[in-house]
């Protein structure tokens, strides 16, 4: 059930890919837009949770479909692309999610590490991008919103491969937006700082770890740091999404929005 209000035909025969929906922001927004009447098409690469956000989906009345993937492997997501593309004549929004995070020290990443996350958050997102631009363009219709982070805006101590990976994201999402303006598409991201997902439990319980905190006081210094007081719900942000892969957001392009309590 969506704590804020649904406008229940606004996506209404509209198709929505979204990659990173097995959890947290990524399932949230498939449920709203399936909730306003979208065919949800969910990707993750965890097919267990993929298959919840199906669950919680159907038994909202919605419709989705899922495509299980590892979006760092370039040909499989090619050829995923191309068999949704073949079923689906038109994508009419795309809202990427996926996304990893690290708390590590510069001097202890390794390049495996560095390099996933460079490839989860950015390339593969932009090899994601390129097959179902090029259908937008034909069709004249679009709405790309990526979820970044406040930290593609301002560096973080400790995220320096995150930090760069959602800078890149940033100025991919701009750049694209200019090149793609006069074919009827709309490129945004959207900045989150704080949301409470596993992922940001993962977060406060690696820094309690460094810090030698239990997890309730490493949260507690995790919320002080948010003028608004509490941390953001995935609700919050999409809520943003939506907006943002509606109409209503038509004059809206190439920005980079944050969502962060204030932060
Ligand atoms: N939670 C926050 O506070 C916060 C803050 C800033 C930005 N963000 C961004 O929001 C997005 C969603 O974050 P979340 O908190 O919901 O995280 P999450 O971990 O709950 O969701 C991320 C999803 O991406 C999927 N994924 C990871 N690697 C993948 C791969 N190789 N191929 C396909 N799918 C893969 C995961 O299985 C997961 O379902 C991320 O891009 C994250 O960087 C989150």
């Amino acid at each position: 059930m969506s704590i804020y209000r649904v406008f229940r035909d606004r996506f209404k025969d509209y198709k929505v890919l979204i990659s990173g929906a097995g959890n947290g922001i990524g399932r949230t927004c498939a449920i709203r837009f399936a909730q306003e009447g979208a065919h949800c098409l969910i990707c993750d690469i965890n097919e267990k949770e993929l298959e919840e956000t199906a669950e919680n989906i159907k038994k909202l009345g919605g419709h989705s479909e899922s495509h299980v993937f590892d979006i760092t492997h370039t040909r499989q997501v090619f050829e995923k692309m191309n068999s949704i593309l073949h079923t689906h004549a038109q994508i009419h929004v795309l809202v990427h999610s996926v996304g990893i995070g690290y708390e590590t020290q510069f001097i202890d990443i390794d390049e495996e590490e560095w390099i996933r996350c460079i490839n989860i958050n950015l390339n593969g997102i932009v090899f994601m991008t390129q097959p179902i631009a090029k259908n937008m363009i034909k069709n004249r219709y679009g709405k790309i919103v990526n979820v970044s982070s406040q930290a593609g805006k301002f560096g973080r101590s400790l995220h320096t491969h995150y930090s760069a990976s959602k800078f890149g994201l940033n100025g991919f999402t701009q750049s694209l937006a200019l090149e793609v303006a006069k074919y009827g598409i709309n490129v945004n991201a959207v900045c989150p700082s704080r949301i409470h997902t596993k992922m940001i439990t993962a977060l406060i319980e690696e820094r309690a770890r460094i810090s030698r905190k239990t997890y309730e006081e490493a949260k507690e210094e995790y919320i002080r740091g948010i003028p608004i007081g509490r941390m953001g719900l995935p609700e919050d942000v999409s809520a943003l999404v939506t907006f943002l892969a509606s109409d209503e957001a038509s004059y809206i392009t190439g920005q980079c929005i944050s969502i962060s309590g204030g932060r």
